[in-house]
């Protein structure tokens, strides 16, 4: 399963980039980091060479292929994040007659997942903690789209979005997902584990006490 950072924050790309696969962003995040939406983009785009998701801030279908073409012309690497609308839909089959790739977002059900792949999307990305949120399944959504695309021989990608902690990144994993977007507090705690750091502390000393020469 691929990994992308959920993050506009260029201090939080750089140190983990050869650690990652992706980046998503969205309109939140890039408000939250106070660059442009552009330039913040190309500056995310040179620093991952994997996918960068961008996405559109236009709900109409011709503003949305405005300014998809216009983020993608940022970089090869940029990809067209578009929300699970109408338009959205629309415009994703639009990108993908242009070779343009897309992430179909904000997507809560099997139903719409099921249309974003009909639209050619390159990625779909179910929001598994806000379904929670809602009361929802957000992991069984996850499995349902799974069984789906693969019964169907959809070629979507499934993004695991909004996951809130490691349990749903792992949960991810197992229903089979094709990459999961996660922030960087979790992405980090993927990595640590407090065995892991008292084991190493145990051999450090053991080595210490020893007395031998550090060479190898
Ligand atoms: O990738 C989507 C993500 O940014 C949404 O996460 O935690 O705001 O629901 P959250």
């Amino acid at each position: 399963m691929q990994i992308f950072l959920d993050t506009a924050e260029i201090r939080e790309i750089a140190p983990r980039a050869d650690q990652i696969d992706g980046i998503t962003t969205n309109p939140s995040l890039i408000a939250r980091s106070g660059a442009s939406m552009s330039e913040r983009i190309g500056e995310i785009a040179r620093t991952v060479p994997g996918p960068v998701s961008a996405e559109v801030i236009a709900t109409d279908l011709e503003g949305m292929l405005d300014e998809g073409r216009r983020l993608h012309a940022i970089a090869d690497n940029v990809i067209i994040k578009l929300p699970l609308t109408m338009a959205g839909l629309q415009a994703a089959r639009v990108f993908g007659k242009e070779d343009i790739p897309t992430n179909v977002t904000l997507c809560f059900s099997l139903n719409q997942a099921l249309m974003a792949a009909r639209a050619g999307a390159t990625f779909v990305s179910p929001f598994v903690g806000r379904v929670e949120d809602a009361g929802g399944d957000g992991i069984g959504l996850l499995k349902a789209i799974r069984d789906v695309y693969d019964q169907f021989g959809f070629e979507t990608a499934i993004l695991a979005a909004s996951l809130r902690n490691q349990a749903h990144v792992e949960a991810a994993a197992l229903a089979g997902c094709d990459a999961a977007t996660v922030p960087v507090k979790i992405f980090d705690r993927m990595i640590r584990h407090s065995q892991t750091d008292s084991g190493l502390d145990a051999f450090m000393a053991d080595w210490a006490a020893g007395g031998l020469d550090r060479s190898v």
